[in-house]
């Protein structure tokens, strides 16, 4: 799959619920509204979907949402996307978790050929956490973390940086994840959705970050890419890699390689643009995969050249009206 710009599609990130057993302030307003659980796939049409796009040359697929693992079931839909590991089709399957579950999940995750999972940390503060993610227990994400690294999996920390709440904790955040042998991305907040704070008001610059950062540690630019958006710098005092996702002040959209689906079969083809194309409809309309991947690579053909996340300067609302739980960032 090629789109218009000539990139290459090869990475595709399925949302397998918009649900969330947190409601991290950047992300969902306190009292959101879930989708009718009816409106949902079923996790055999969302393996069914996922496959279709494996066998049009997706590489690397990774289950977010929502939280993936608060989906009932959710581990029957790994074991069975796993076969596309086995038969070498897939080169990488993978989650981004809040790690609220992990306890539970990290063994078996191993057992399904899952190697790396991306957790979500924005703070080391119990009660900090607590605020931000208004249900989230500290202890309980630091407990799964440590049974996912017992189960062997290599991990790396998501902490989305925000003005006056987990700023003066990053230098922290660092030596720590480095010292426990993680590997620690920082984000900038993006626009998506309403939530009930103005979002201005917490974003933070990682250049900013970035220049406090140089004054206490030694930083170096490393040419390394997951083929995700991050770039990264290796910390020479703690010897680890630590990368920067700047969709704000640092477009990486010409080297985008991904899709994203949502848990109702909507292709997303850029997380900051409202394009979409269903593919619920031709996925339920015949039990042959032909009339999906004729939508499939008509979706392709307008994959959007970038986003642009504004912020209205009247209404003060996102340009994009869709939360990140919905196509799970
Ligand atoms: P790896 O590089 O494979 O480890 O993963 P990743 O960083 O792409 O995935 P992850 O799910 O950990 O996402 C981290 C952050 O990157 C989230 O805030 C995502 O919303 C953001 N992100 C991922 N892909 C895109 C993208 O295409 N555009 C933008 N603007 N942000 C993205
Ligand atoms: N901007 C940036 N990152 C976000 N995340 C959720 N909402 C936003 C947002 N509006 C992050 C989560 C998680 C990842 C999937 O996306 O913290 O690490
Ligand atoms: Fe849930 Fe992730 Fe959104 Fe937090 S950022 S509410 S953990 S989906």
């Amino acid at each position: 799959m090629i789109d218009p710009f000539g990139r290459r599609i090869t990475y595709l990130r399925v949302s397998v619920t918009d649900r969330c057993d947190f409601r991290c302030v950047y992300c969902m307003a306190e009292n959101m509204t879930f989708l009718p659980k009816n409106d949902l796939l079923t996790l055999e049409e969302l393996d069914r979907l996922a496959s279709a796009f494996v066998a049009k040359g997706v590489r690397k697929l990774r289950l977010t949402g929502g939280e993936p693992l608060v989906r009932r079931n959710v581990m029957s839909l790994v074991r069975s996307l796993s076969r596309h590991l086995a038969s070498g089709a897939l080169e990488e399957l993978t989650l981004t978790t809040n790690g609220s579950q992990l306890g539970r999940f990290a063994a078996e995750l191993a057992d399904c050929g899952v190697e790396r999972i991306n957790v979500s940390i924005d703070t080391l503060d119990r009660d900090k956490f607590r605020a931000i993610t208004r249900r989230g227990d500290l202890d309980q994400v630091l407990a799964g973390i440590r049974a996912a690294q017992d189960a062997g999996l290599r991990i790396k920390l998501n902490a989305v940086a925000l003005k006056g709440v987990n700023d003066r904790e990053i230098p922290e955040m660092v030596r720590w994840a480095h010292g426990e042998g993680m590997e620690l991305t920082l984000i900038e907040t993006m626009p998506l959705g309403e939530i009930e704070e103005d979002r201005t008001d917490r974003y933070l610059p990682l250049t900013e970050v970035r220049r406090d950062l140089e004054s206490r540690m030694t930083l170096r630019d490393v040419p390394f890419r997951t083929g995700g958006p991050a770039r990264y710098v290796t910390v020479a005092e703690t010897g680890g890699r630590l990368g920067f996702i700047t969709p704000m002040t640092h477009n990486f959209c010409e080297s985008c390689n991904r899709v994203r689906v949502t848990c109702t079969g909507t292709l997303f083809m850029c997380l900051g643009q409202e394009d979409a194309v269903d593919l619920r409809a031709p996925l339920r309309a015949s039990p042959d995969d032909a009339l999906l991947m004729r939508a499939i690579d008509g979706a392709i053909a307008h994959k959007p050249k970038g986003h642009d996340f504004i912020i209205d300067r009247a209404t003060r609302q996102p340009a994009v009206s869709r939360h990140m739980s919905m196509t799970g960032g």
